[in-house]
């Protein structure tokens, strides 16, 4: 029997040194004892140690930062490369990229068989090369739920840690207690340094603890709840902003439970809200169902649904443009719909020849549920007069339907879509385009060409002239109308607007409208 001791319970590159030598050394799945070696943070190697919360932290040890969270996100294949530079005549086999990343998420699953089942795998997948896509066989299976649970957990602690002001520290320091289902307190905590990048903050959990001084990512050991501060004005911040995106139009308690698990309520300052906005959510549904024009039909409701809530189904288009406005309100292809306040669809003549396609609503667009009515909107809105075509014989909608912001105090700041997004949201485009058939499709800015050309579409090098789109309609691609509010040279910005003005007359005059 083979006794493997980890150094922590997610090394996944000490389990894969191990894999790879058991691996070339014949060693068998049922001869091997996965461990994990509980000392790691007294040991001399450990990372860093967490400072007392408000204290400046201890100057790191080179090589330290971080260190647990980059070697989880550092990919490659190790296997095929490393032992055919072995050379030693073990048998040289490669493993699929897609099980490396599997593996790296199963890793942080709390069920103590991941490291045996990973192995397992890994050495099946020698003498069955097509194991990885058999979503049928038990050890796959298992792993992929394994690792479903743990993306669902990383999922979870992005949304519901709560960083509170910690009382009487040396400088402004935020801290936050989280209890993940699983072991992803180091996987995600880069996008806590993405979000939070000019902030210090503390994330402590049972499992580890990150600590961010705005240069510097430190993991240290797991930590009791009673470390973490309570109490602060932080709190009332989070009520106020929870209480104004709640869209009661959505609500669903069960739902609601499933989103934001009770055992995540007591860290949850707007918890304490969710009883009274259920209870005053039928009045205020009640008003916003008074506002909306029709109710769709059951008929359009249900073929919404199924147009939104399965990014992979590709089956039959919506029948018309009712049934993309009921799926963009319902849609679930990305994750954009969690922050935003409804999906923004298009609008416009039916059958209008000249459609042009936005990047995604603004803060003003996602309040009114209408595309390019905020400053942007009146920049454009003006140009088209000046280029004499009336917006009402044209259809107005953007690439991507969601609003993608992020919180700055109080305002909601503009985020660029990203390719994933513009793809998942290309499914409501191309539905409107094959429902309203422009002749000519105008592109406002890089995101806008990207979904309609597929590809990376320079506005600079393909302005002022007709592209021919697969469907048999024009396109062309000009400025975004934000582009031009942020030009700061008044001189390029009275230069740009009047090449944006002459792209619109051409559009127009290529539908047949100016
Ligand atoms: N910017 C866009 O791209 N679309 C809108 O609808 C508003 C602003």
């Amino acid at each position: 029997m083979r006794v493997v001791r980890l150094a922590s319970e997610i090394d996944f590159a000490g389990w894969r040194t191990a894999a790879r030598s058991l691996r070339a050394e014949g060693v068998e799945p049922q001869a091997v004892v996965w461990t994990v070696e509980r000392e790691l943070f007294s040991l001399e190697n450990a990372p860093s140690v967490t400072p007392p919360i408000g204290a400046a932290p201890p100057p790191p040890q080179a090589g330290q930062e971080g260190e647990a969270a980059s070697s989880l996100v550092k990919r490659g294949r190790w296997l095929a490369a490393d032992t055919q530079r072995d050379g030693g005549g073990a048998p040289t086999f490669s493993v699929p990229a897609s099980f490396l990343e599997l593996a790296e998420q199963v890793i942080q699953h709390r069920s103590p068989d991941r490291l045996a089942l990973l192995y397992r795998i890994l050495w099946r997948l020698e003498r069955e090369p097509r194991l990885i896509d058999n979503p049928a066989d038990p050890d796959m299976a298992r792993a992929r739920d394994m690792a479903k649970a743990v993306s669902r957990s990383a999922h979870k602690m992005k949304a519901f840690v709560r960083f509170r002001l910690v009382e009487g520290a040396a400088s402004e320091t935020y801290a936050a207690w989280f209890e993940p289902a699983h072991r992803v307190t180091e996987a995600t905590a880069g996008f806590f340094v993405r979000r939070f990048t000019n902030m210090d903050w503390t994330i402590l959990t049972p499992d580890a603890c990150v600590a961010w001084d705005r240069e510097r990512l430190m993991v240290s050991e797991g930590a009791d709840p009673a470390d973490a501060p309570s109490e602060d004005a932080q709190e009332e911040l989070w009520r106020t902003y929870y209480a104004s995106i709640f869209n009661p139009a959505r609500l669903n308690p069960k739902q609601m439970r499933q989103e934001m698990p009770k055992r995540y309520w007591r860290n949850l300052p707007e918890a304490a809200l969710i009883p009274e906005l259920i209870e005053t959510a039928q009045e205020r549904a009640a008003a916003m169902v008074a506002a909306t024009p029709r109710q769709p039909s059951d008929r359009v409701l249900k073929a919404a649904l199924r147009h939104a809530r399965d990014a992979s189904y590709e089956g039959g288009i919506p029948a018309g443009l009712d049934e993309v406005e009921a799926g963009v309100a319902v849609c679930r292809r990305c994750d954009l719909w969690r922050d935003a306040t409804q999906g923004v669809p298009g609008e416009g003549m039916r059958h209008a020849p000249l459609m042009f396609v936005g990047e995604q609503p603004g803060d003003q667009e996602d309040l009114a549920g209408r595309p390019f009515v905020g400053p942007a909107g009146q920049v454009f809105d003006k140009a088209l007069a000046e280029a004499g075509v009336a917006r009402d014989r044209t259809f107005v909608t953007n690439a991507v339907k969601h609003f993608k912001h992020e919180l700055r105090g109080k305002r909601r700041i503009h985020k660029t879509p990203d390719r994933g997004e513009v793809t998942a949201c290309r499914w409501w485009l191309d539905a409107e385009r094959r429902l309203v058939k422009p002749r000519v499709v105008v592109m406002l800015g890089a995101t806008a060409a990207l979904s309609v050309m597929g590809k990376p579409t320079p506005i600079g090098a393909n302005r002022g002239k007709a592209l021919q789109l697969p469907d048999q309609s024009q396109g062309l691609v000009t400025y975004h109308p934000s582009f031009l509010l942020r030009l700061p040279d008044a001189d390029a910005k009275a230069r740009a607007y009047a090449e944006f003005v002459q792209d619109l007359r051409l559009a127009g005059e290529l539908a047949g409208l100016a």
